[in-house]
């Protein structure tokens, strides 16, 4: 007898069998993985996945280590809700037992009122009627105290699904479709970034009203008592502000997600965290944005920075998710802002950013494979590319090419380790030495077949306009081609 019917999200199915969300797309798009209504039920999670052993015994000391299991990379490590949060999440977890209890009880009743009819249709039967109702009700008996088949790993997996509702919740945004997890005590819209989705907002703060969105299901909390911009009417029709709230179950918001030209130029008034040397010849300029003031911008953008009335264009090299952590990379120049970083730059000091601006950005709505080419230092908006790409977890496969000369592969190291973490991830270190064009023709030949990719690449234009050509020919859709003549 098959488990109880119940119904788990694509993202939280990937939490629970370890795997990434687009591999679980990939097993639901080539037919491994069935759905209803976007959702797998869990008795073909566990046939799909026969190796994957919950744990098997529901006692509390064992979902503690369920728990320490599933949840000790990704959520400890970071501030666990807060305990008004977590009440509330139990709250509504005891409801959902207490319905599924009630409801067993209901059956139960229903079961014993079926026994006393059949009792009673013996009574006044003949003989085949008799022999009919007790072959009924020893199958019954027999398929009532029967285990359900998988029985144990069912509950193990009903175990560590409840506790991971308990200490992180899933949201979806729609119109696109976007899924992120809220941990911790963050509000809807610092778990968006995190993620990698550019919801709209401004100020962070409740103030300005940007972040309003509608909820659509679900409940959330007020964390931050900012909320005065949202008139009543618009709260009772669901608006809420993403940045001072935080959902309690399970959400789907209508959220407007930004592109390039949604996103305003911006003022910031940064610091320097550290200036780290490259090598020789670059160095890395690591700033913080004001709590009050983030930058917002899109990976792939470039900003302009600015002290002492020295001045520079730089690609923007960390990723929109870090929060207020801005990096750029400065190659040594005796003259401007580049002089400036080598040689007088310290801790603390101040650095004016003016931006963002650029196109080169990623196409949020593509589920397709991902090739990314850096030549040179335009490695920068790359980076960024590539650790916006890891956290929206959408590509099917990543793979980073990165053509360097004189001024090497200056973090080499990072690029090894994206690879050695990640499955679906390939990096190779290239020569500049061959030329543009046989570079490019090296590229391609390690994908013969381009029509389910897009391509990222930044470079001069030379090599961009060999590797575009040599992509189109080999099937790559117009569509998919992102190139970045670097400044
Ligand atoms: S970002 Fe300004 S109110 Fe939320």
């Amino acid at each position: 007898m098959p488990a109880m019917a119940h119904y788990l999200p694509v993202s939280r199915v990937a939490r629970l069998v370890g795997q990434s969300r687009s591999a679980i797309q990939r097993m639901i798009h080539d037919g491994e993985l069935s759905t209803f209504d976007g959702m797998v039920d869990m008795n073909e999670l566990l046939r799909v996945f026969p190796g994957v052993q919950w744990e098997d015994d529901g006692e509390y000391k064992r979902v503690e280590e369920i728990k320490a299991k599933a949840f000790g990379k990704r959520v400890f490590e970071r501030t666990l809700p807060d305990k008004a949060v977590l009440a509330e999440r139990l709250y509504e977890l005891g409801k959902e037992f207490a319905a599924a209890k009630s409801l067993l009880l209901h059956y139960d009743e229903v079961f014993r009122f079926l026994g006393d009819k059949l009792d009673d249709v013996t009574e006044t039967g003949g003989a085949a009627t008799v022999d009919a109702v007790a072959g009924l009700k020893h199958w019954l008996k027999r398929e009532l105290e029967a285990a359900p088949s998988e029985a144990e790993r069912a509950e193990a997996l009903l175990a560590q699904e409840s506790v991971m509702r308990i200490m992180s919740v899933q949201v979806t945004v729609q119109p696109s479709g976007h899924e992120f997890f809220v941990e911790g005590n963050d509000t809807l819209l610092e778990a968006a970034l995190r993620a990698g989705i550019p919801l709209d907002y401004g100020c962070s703060n409740g103030n300005c009203g940007e972040c309003k969105a509608r909820l659509l299901s679900g409940q959330v909390k007020k964390v931050h008592p900012h909320d005065f911009v949202l008139k009543d009417v618009e709260k009772e029709n669901g608006a809420i502000l993403l940045c001072s709230y935080t959902p309690i179950t399970d959400v789907v918001l209508e959220a407007h997600v930004a592109g390039a030209d949604d996103i305003p130029e911006q003022e910031i008034p940064t610091k320097v965290k550290v200036v780290e040397l490259l090598n020789d010849q670059l160095a890395a300029l690591h700033l913080t944005a004001p709590r009050s003031k983030r930058l917002r911008f899109l990976a792939g953008q470039h900003v302009t920075l600015s002290a002492d009335g020295a001045e520079g264009e730089y690609y923007v090299a960390s990723c929109p998710c870090e929060d207020r952590h801005i990096e750029v990379h400065v190659r040594r120049d005796n003259r401007g802002f580049s002089r400036k970083v080598f040689d007088g730059l310290r801790k603390e000091d101040g650095v004016s950013l003016l931006g963002p601006r650029g196109q080169f950005v990623m196409k949020l709505d593509s589920r397709r494979s991902l090739i990314f080419v850096a030549w040179e230092e335009s490695f920068a908006p790359i980076k960024s590319l590539v650790q916006h790409a890891m956290s929206l977890e959408t590509a099917d496969s990543m793979h980073l090419y990165w053509v360097a000369g004189e001024a090497g592969h200056y973090q080499d190291n990072l690029c090894r380790a994206w690879a050695d973490a990640l499955d679906n991830f390939t990096y190779q270190a290239l020569s500049i030495e061959p030329g543009a064009a046989t570079v490019a023709e090296g590229i391609l030949a390690h994908h013969p077949d381009l029509s389910h990719i897009d391509i990222y690449a930044a470079g001069p234009a030379a090599f961009l306009k060999a590797l575009e050509a040599g992509a189109l020919a080999r099937g790559l859709s117009p569509l998919g081609w992102h190139g970045e003549i670097v400044l």
